[in-house]
This record gives C-alpha cells, sequence and structure tokens, in this order.
C-alpha cells in the first residue's frame, strides 16, 4: 500500500525510536532499510518471527540464486514437488543459467527469467513478484542476498553456514523482525532419517533427560578445496583468512533439534582450540608444481577445531570442524541422556537396563520412530537422492509450511545462532580458548516458546 511522505517519516521516526532500545546490532537494519520497507511492522520493539506462520499460499513462486552444484541440486527437487514454480534464476556463469532454465522447462513449466550480468543483478530477481527466494552462493554473498530478497517483500532460504560474522547474525535477525519475511537456513542434515528419528526418540523420552550432544563436520575435502571450479573458487579463501570452525552447522542444527534450543534453551557460551594446520599445505605441496599460485598460498585454520558449547540449561556440546585430513566422513551426532544414548556412524541406541555396554543397531527402533514424513515421502526423497534423501524431505516440508500456512521448522534464529560459532570459535582459539558468550539473538524469547510444537511436528 503506498503511504504519504509524512506517514513514511512518522513509520522511520517510530522504527529508529525501537532500535534504540533494542540494542547496538539494530542500527544495520535501519540503514539498509528504506522508509517503505517500515510500513506495516507490528507495535513493540522488534516483534519476534518465532512461530510465526506463513501466509498459506496455493502455488508457490520461487527464485534461485546461484546454480552452481548445490543450486542445481536444490533446483531438481523443488522441480519435483507439486505446485512449486520456480519463476527466476540468478548465476553469474550464464551456461549455468541456461542449464537451469533448461531444467525447469523440461519439468513443464514456464521458461524462468534469467539474471547474472553482473554481481549484484540478484537485486532484480528479488524485486519480482515472488513467494521465496533460495540462495545457494559463496558464503560472502548470503547476507546481502537474504537481506536484499526481504526488504524487497520476499522469504529468504539461505545455503549453511547463513553468515560468518557476527554482524551478519544481526543483519540477518534485524531484518528478518523488521520486514516480518523469515530467514531460513537450509540446513538439510536436520531432515536425515536418522536425524530425525533420533529426534522422535528424544521427544518421546528414550534418552531421559538430555545433558550432552555432539556434531561435527569431518569430511576430507582437499580436493574440492583445491579444484579449478565450484568450490576451489572460493571456499579455500577462508582457510587462509580464519583459525576456527568454518562450517558448523550440519553437526550442531539436529543437536540443537535434539536439545530444543530456542524452545526452552539457548546456547549461553563457547570455548574452542585449533590443532595445528598441516594436512592441506601438504595436499597442496604433493599435488600442484613449483609455478601453481597455490603453492604461495598459506593456511591458517588448524587442521582439527574442537569446541565445547555450554547451554543455559547447564547441557554441553562437543562441535569439531575438520575438512583436510584423510579419513571416512562424520558429523558425530550423538546425544546421551539419564536413561540412554544414540550415537551415529554407524547409527546404535543403548537404553540403561542390564545389558551394560551392548549398543543396539537403530534398526530395531525404526518401526516405532520412523518420522511420519518420513513414512510417507521416504521412497520418493530416497530415488530422488541428495544426501540419502534428506535434502528432498527438506525442500518437500518448506514447500509444505509455505502452501499451509504453517511456522517454518527453522527461523533466523536458529541461522544466526547456529552460525555464530565461526566467530566465536575464531575468537576463542585467538585467545587460546577463553569462554566467547553467544549473543541471545532471540531477545529473551528462547524459554517462551516451549510450549510450541516445535520442528516438523506440527501436522
Ligand atoms: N547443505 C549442503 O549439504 C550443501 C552442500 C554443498 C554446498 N552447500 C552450500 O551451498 C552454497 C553454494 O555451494 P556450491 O557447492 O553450490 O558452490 P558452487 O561454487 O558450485 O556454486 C556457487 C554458484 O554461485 C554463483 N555466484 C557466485 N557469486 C554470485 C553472485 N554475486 N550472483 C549470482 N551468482 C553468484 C557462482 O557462479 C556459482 O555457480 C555454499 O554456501 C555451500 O556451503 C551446502
Amino acid at each position: 500500500m503506498a503511504m504519504d511522505r509524512e506517514s513514511k517519516e512518522i513509520s522511520r521516526r517510530s522504527f529508529m525510536k525501537r532500535t534504540a532500545i533494542g540494542g547496538a546490532g539494530l542500527v544495520i537494519a535501519t540503514d539498509i532499510l528504506g522508509p517503505d520497507l517500515l510500513a506495516g511492522i507490528p507495535n513493540g520493539a522488534n516483534a519476534t518471527m518465532i512461530g510465526v506462520p506463513f501466509e498459506a499460499i496455493e502455488r508457490v513462486r520461487l527464485g534461485i540464486i546461484g546454480v552452481g552444484g548445490r543450486g542445481t541440486s536444490l533446483l531438481g527437487d523443488l522441480l519435483a514437488i507439486e505446485k512449486v514454480e520456480v519463476k527466476a534464476i540468478c548465476d553469474l556463469v550464464p551456461e549455468k543459467v541456461a542449464r537451469a532454465q533448461k531444467a525447469v522447462t523440461n519439468a513443464g513449466q514456464a521458461e524462468p527469467a534469467g539474471f547474472g550480468k553482473d554481481e549484484w543483478d540478484f537485486k532484480n530477481l528479488t524485486q519480482l513478484d515472488l513467494d521465496i527466494v533460495y540462495i545457494a552462493t559463496p558464503w560472502n554473498w548470503h547476507v546481502p542476498m537474504a537481506l536484499s530478497a526481504m526488504k524487497n517483500g520476499k522469504h529468504a532460504a539461505v545455503e549453511v553456514p547463513a553468515c560468518t560474522t557476527l554482524q551478519e547474525c544481526w543483519d540477518l535477525v534485524d531484518t528478518s523482525e523488521a520486514t516480518r519475511k523469515h530467514c531460513i537456513i537450509l540446513e538439510n542434515c536436520c531432515y536425515g532419517s536418522t536425524e530425525m528419528m533420533v529426534l522422535s526418540m528424544v521427544r518421546d523420552g528414550l534418552f531421559g533427560e538430555i545433558t550432552h550432544g555432539e556434531g561435527a563436520y569431518l569430511h576430507d575435502l582437499r580436493s574440492i578445496l583445491t579444484s579449478s571450479e565450484g568450490e576451489g573458487l572460493w571456499r579455500r579463501l577462508p582457510h587462509i583468512k580464519r583459525n576456527g570452525n568454518l562450517y558448523p552447522t550440519h553437526g550442531l542444527g539436529p543437536v540443537a533439534h535434539y536439545m530444543d534450543i530456542h524452545r526452552g534453551d539457548r546456547f549461553d557460551y563457547m570455548v574452542s582450540v585449533s590443532s595445528s594446520e598441516a594436512s592441506l599445505s601438504t595436499y597442496v605441496k604433493a599435488n600442484f608444481t613449483d609455478g601453481d599460485p597455490k603453492r604461495a598460498e598459506k593456511y591458517i585454520c588448524g587442521d582439527m577445531n574442537t569446541s565445547i558449547i555450554k547451554t543455559q540449561r547447564g547441557r554441553t556440546i562437543l562441535l569439531q570442524h575438520d575438512v583436510v585430513n584423510p579419513r571416512p566422513y562424520s558429523r558425530l551426532n550423538s546425544i546421551s541422556g539419564t536413561k540412554g544414548a544414540f550415537a551415529d556412524y554407524p547409527p546404535r541406541v543403548f537404553v540403561d537396563g542390564p545389558k551394560q555396554e551392548e549398543w543396539q543397531s537403530i534398526d530395531g527402533f525404526r518401526d516405532r520412530y520412523e518420522h511420519p514424513l518420513w513414512k510417507t515421502t521416504g521412497e520418493l526423497a530416497r530415488k530422488m537422492g541428495g544426501h540419502g534423501g534428506m535434502d528432498y524431505i527438506m525442500n518437500y516440508r518448506l514447500m509444505d509450511c509455505l502452501k499451509r500456512g504453517l511456522a517454518p521448522d527453522i527461523d533466523v534464529y536458529d541461522a544466526a545462532a547456529w552460525s555464530a560459532p565461526t566467530p566465536l570459535s575464531e575468537k576463542s582459539v585467538a585467545q587460546n580458548g577463553a569462554p566467547q558468550k553467544f549473543p541471545d539473538f532471540t531477545r529473551g524469547k528462547w524459554n517462551v516458546h516451549s510450549d510450541s510444537p516445535g520442528f516438523a511436528l506440527q501436522t
């Protein structure tokens, strides 16, 4: 709705006043948002986005920024979901835009608009008539793109990690609250068949009172990091600039759900230490000849970063990051409580009782605890493939929430808190493991919504 100049000014002034109440981080959103975008913000400083439902829509109109490896895979899933229309594609590489447009027309939809004439052309995509914008670009672009989507009235769905500095965390939170648009982190690992089964076990009390969890990203990415295409073009750079946990959300997201983070608990502080760096530099020396510019690079990110997070309710989370040591893949994914424990890789359950010291395979628990989403949609998800089907379940669920007008499972506070270990671990490592406080991105609301149905349990 159009606003006259005076009401625009009043709206802007009242927003400025609210930012003054809310704290330092909020100034950013005020700078970014134009006065038109401040219309319709509910009274009360920084009204929360926890539990705010989407407005139900019959058909989801969607744009994707970034159709490299990840964006292409997300696009494939989205095209297989009913009543989802891919209306726009943006990428800097024209061939990738054309390939994605063809995938859309091959799926029987109209050709989506193409963007990518320069690095900022995504702004034009965010001005189209869309409901949600998917963002699957290198990390440094996530926040400008998500802010542009929300400022232009679209929900943003951002790849992992959503952001890489505390300032960026607050920018996402402030803008989501001010625009009343959701910013969802696309943390597919929360939707794995095992993770969702374990969540059902935790909620059923199988492990009693939860006191400790473990998550990690332990994945040998040496060849990807040093490739001359895809992630090799950008993902090695943080290893030159930062020492800490560069990719925290795959390990942390599922554990945050087991622990009801932002539904009754929150991350309080963390400590972090890094090992020395050896594997990436050794790999580069062994695989690239003297003239290659990579030989001159100096990596400062320790091979293994280990952090411990303490929650407000006194629980602990071990969080690790190692993408350069040769080793089998693991996200640790474990949880323990007063009555038992779960550990992954391979998935196994221990329930307190006479058979001490013996794990049981998770298979015996499948009938009782398989999540309804996997029961109904698992076969197709597995056929679609992406990470064992978790990608399809994530996309299906997000589109379903939009169509049915449910609140998203994962919101901007999760995006911020799960991404914050990157800057916090970096600071802690630089200070010999000194504790670093998590900002309370929920502004005190982490305990208010403990009766909410929460993650993927709304029907
Ligand atoms: N959730 C998962 O399992 C998972 C898996 C892989 C990657 N990711 C994440 O997905 C994101 C993308 O990773 P990827 O593997 O697809 O990388 P990629 O390099 O293959 O693709 C990134 C694409 O973004 C495009 N791009 C870069 N800057 C742009 C700009 N300003 N405007 C438009 N397009 C731009 C590039 O041209 C490229 O095609 C990263 O955040 C990564 O961490 C997540």
